[in-house]
C-alpha cells in the first residue's frame, strides 16, 4: 500500500540570507529576510494549526491532550496485537466483533475496549456494525516513523515521564531510574536492556541515518584529511565516511562503552585500520579534543547537552581545527522544519532529554546554537535544510 508523503522535511534552502516559510511559522513580515545564513522564526508569531480552533472544537483537542497516553496505549496494543493487521486484511468489508474475536487475536472485552478507542482517535470506523482500518491506522500499521516513535516512546519514555516534574525541577533525568541506575542515559546505552535497547537505537538511527548520504558531499567537497566524529556513537558516520574516501583517517570521540560497539563495527567491515579510537567523557570540560582536525563532524550530539556544555565543547572543537578547517553540525532543529509534522516530533523530544536522558538538554531552535558557536569562537559559514527526515547541515570556521 501507499501511504501519504513520508518525507518530514523537503525543502530545499538556497545559499545566502534566507526568508522564513516554515509551516508553523507565520512572520509577520513574510519578506523579511535575516542577516548570514541563518533563518529565524524568533521574531514571528509561532503558531500549530491547532492554535487557530475555537470554541468545541478547542475544548476536543483538550481532551485529546487530557486522554492522550489513554488513547496511545489504547492504539500501540491495537497494533501489536494483529488487531489493526487483521482489519487491513478485512480491507473494505471490514470485520465484526464476532469475526475479530473468531481469531484469537483477543477476547471480546479487549476487543471493545481497543477498538471503541481506537474509534475516537480515528484508528478506525465503525459501519453497519463492521469495523474498517481509516488512513490513520494504515500510518500506524504501515508507517516506519509512526512505528518508530511509537516503540521509542512506549520503551524508553513512558515510564520515565513520570518523573518530569521533579526532573525539570531539578534539571536531572530522574525518570532514568526505570531502566537503569546511571547518572545519564549515554552511561547506561551500552548495557540498556531489551525492548529499550532496540527502541532507541532505532529511533536514533533511523533520523540520523536519513541524512548521512545526503550530507556527505557536502563535508568531502572540502576534501578532509582528518575528520573527527563527536558522539561517534557505534561507528555509522565514521563508516559511511571510511568507505566513501579511501584515504581519509577518523578519530571517534564518545564514552568507552559506545567506541567499544564502535571498534567491533569498523572491525567487521575490515575499515579499523584508518580510525583512531579516544575514549573521552565530553563533560569533563578540562580533556582537551585530539588536534589538527580538517572537519569536526557532530550529529545528533548537542542536543544531549545543556547550553554551558554546548560551549565548552565548541571551544574545544575550534581549538583542535587545523587552518581552514570546519566544524560540522547536523541535527534536528525545530525551526528549521518545512512540515508542522516534523517540528511537531522534534519538539516532543525535548522532554525525553528532559526526564531520561541528561536532565539539562534538549532538541533546540538554530539561532541558539548558532549564538552559543559565535560565543566559542566558532562563525556560521553555511546552512543546509532539507537534509534526510528532518535535519539541517550547519557548518563553522573558527573566527580568529
Ligand atoms: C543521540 S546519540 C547520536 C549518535 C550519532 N552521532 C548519530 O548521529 O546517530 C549521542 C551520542 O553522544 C554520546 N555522548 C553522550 N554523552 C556523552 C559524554 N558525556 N561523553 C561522550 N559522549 C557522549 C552518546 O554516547 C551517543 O553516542
Amino acid at each position: 500500500m501507499h501511504l501519504d508523503d513520508n518525507t518530514l522535511h523537503s525543502m530545499e534552502i538556497p545559499g545566502g540570507a534566507e526568508t522564513c516559510t516554515n509551516s508553523i511559522c507565520a512572520a509577520k513580515d513574510s519578506t523579511t529576510t535575516v542577516p548570514t545564513q541563518s533563518r529565524s522564526c524568533a521574531g514571528g508569531t509561532i503558531e500549530f494549526s491547532t492554535a487557530k480552533l475555537r470554541g468545541l472544537p478547542a475544548r476536543f483537542e483538550a481532551q485529546k491532550i487530557a486522554f492522550g497516553p489513554v488513547v496511545f496505549q489504547c492504539v500501540r496494543i491495537a497494533w501489536k496485537s494483529g488487531l489493526l493487521a487483521h482489519l487491513d486484511k478485512a480491507g473494505k468489508v471490514g470485520a465484526s466483533l464476532d469475526e475479530i474475536v473468531a481469531t484469537g487475536l483477543l477476547k471480546s472485552y479487549a476487543a471493545t475496549v481497543l477498538l471503541e478507542t481506537a474509534l475516537t482517535a480515528g484508528v478506525v470506523r465503525r459501519q453497519d456494525n463492521r469495523y474498517l482500518l481509516t488512513r490513520i491506522g494504515e500510518n500506524v500499521l504501515h508507517d516506519e516513523l509512526t512505528q518508530i516513535n511509537i516503540d521509542y516512546v512506549h520503551d524508553v519514555c513512558y515510564q520515565g515521564l513520570f518523573a518530569l516534574e521533579e526532573s525539570l525541577r531539578e534539571e536531572k533525568p530522574l525518570g532514568l531510574q526505570a531502566l537503569g541506575d546511571w547518572p545519564t542515559l549515554y552511561e547506561g546505552l551500552a548495557t540498556l536492556s531489551e525492548p529499550a535497547r532496540t527502541s532507541w537505537f532505532k529511533f536514533d538511527h533511523y533520523y540520523s541515518d536519513s541524512a548521512f548520504a545526503q550530507a556527505l558531499p557536502h563535508v568531502f567537497a572540502r576534501r578532509p584529511g582528518r575528520v573527527m566524529d563527536i558522539g561517534a556513537n557505534t561507528g555509522k558516520w565514521t563508516l559511511h565516511c571510511l568507505q566513501h574516501e579511501a584515504t581519509v583517517r577518523l578519530t571517534l570521540l564518545d564514552l568507552p562503552g559506545q567506541l567499544e560497539q564502535a571498534r567491533l563495527n569498523l572491525q567487521q567491515a575490515g575499515l579499523l585500520e584508518r580510525a583512531d579510537l579516544h575514549p573521552i567523557d565530553i563533560l569533563d570540560y578540562d580533556a582537551p579534543f585530539p588536534g589538527d582536525m580538517d572537519a569536526i563532524w557532530m550529529s545528533q550530539f548537542l542536543t544531549c547537552f545543556g547550553l554551558e556544555a554546548i560551549g565548552h565543547i565548541f571551544r574545544r572543537a575550534a581549538a583542535s581545527l587545523a587552518d581552514g578547517g570546519s566544524v560540522w553540525v547536523l541535527d534536528t532543529f525545530w525551526d528549521r522544519q518545512a512540515h508542522e509534522i516534523a517540528s511537531y516530533c522534534v519538539i516532543n523530544t525535548s522532554p525525553y532529554f528532559s526526564a531520561i536522558a541528561s536532565g539539562n538538554s534538549k532538541m533546540y531552535e538554530s539561532d541558539v546554537i548558532i549564538g552559543c558557536a559565535a560565543a566559542s569562537g566558532l562563525k556560521l559559514a553555511d546552512a543546509i535544510d532539507g537534509l534526510g527526515i528532518s535535519h539541517s547541515l550547519l557548518r563553522f570556521e573558527r573566527t580568529k
